[in-house]
């Protein structure tokens, strides 16, 4: 079943309460653009307003703990993300992983958490330029799929794939179309391995990486790419809105 395409904001560490007018208005005008799948990942302390002042689209969160509550100062467990509104969570985001050294088992340990409580989860995976260069990048992102992934009776539906080449991250650069088509199937294939095959094919892989308005629709083309994951670009209303339009065309095209 082709499911519709899936676009993402992470805002990072970006946003404060005005940000909420940005939500508003993307969630207004997802209204009419019902042949994409939209959602938002504020910083946790926009989730519940965020939460609030948007009906129709998703609202998110960047990261959970993987135990359900405790003495762990600063930190939010997937129950209290999904008290507050988040119906799913960003996992293993690069930079996750590079400033708060998550390896592989914790992605996997925090998914397991957010499935339990509830939430559907994003989980990202993606090569640095070293490892491109290297030609290590398909071995690098299987070996994080394998490590990454939990298990799941229902991947299809509450496991989506973010793959974030590292180096496109923030800088304006993309791979090829081709290279993105290969990453991706390569990404399926592991897909099948994990999760078999009868729920592989349905699960969706979103690219990310420098996505914006005017390389969306060709990103988003790319073959087994399924939807995006937005940094930069998701920050504002009308450039976020820009990238789903460009979504929806490619839908009808
Ligand atoms: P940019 O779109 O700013 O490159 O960020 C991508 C990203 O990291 C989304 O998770």
């Amino acid at each position: 079943m082709a499911k519709r395409p899936y676009i993402v904001g992470n805002w990072k560490m970006h946003g404060t309460r005005a940000m909420l007018a940005e939500a508003r208005a993307i969630d207004r005008a997802s209204e009419r653009l019902i042949k994409v799948e939209v959602a938002v990942a504020p910083p946790f302390t926009l989730i519940h307003a965020t939460r609030k002042e948007a009906n129709l689209i998703g609202i998110g969160a960047q990261d959970c703990h993987n135990l359900e509550g405790g003495a762990h100062t600063g930190d939010i467990s997937a129950v209290m993300l999904k008290d507050a509104g988040a119906g799913f969570t960003i996992l293993g985001h690069s930079e996750r992983r590079a400033n708060h050294g998550e390896k592989d088992a914790d992605v996997r340990a925090k998914g397991e958490a957010a499935l339990a409580a509830g939430m559907n989860i994003i989980v990202c995976v993606g090569e640095t330029e070293q490892q491109r260069d290297a030609g290590k990048a398909t071995s690098v992102v299987t070996k994080m799929l394998k490590g990454s992934l939990p298990q799941c009776d229902d991947p299809a539906e509450r496991i989506t794939i973010a793959y974030e080449p590292v180096w496109a991250i923030g800088t304006g650069r993309t791979p090829t179309i081709e290279d993105i088509g290969d990453m991706h199937k390569a990404i399926r294939e592991s897909l099948v391995a994990i999760y078999g095959e009868d729920a592989a094919p349905d699960m969706r892989i979103l690219y990310g990486g420098s996505v914006k308005r005017e390389n969306a629709a060709e990103l988003l083309a790319a073959e087994e790419v399924g939807g995006a994951l937005v940094g930069g670009a998701s920050l504002s209303a009308e450039s976020f809105l820009g990238i789903i339009i460009a979504a929806a065309e490619t839908e009808e095209a």
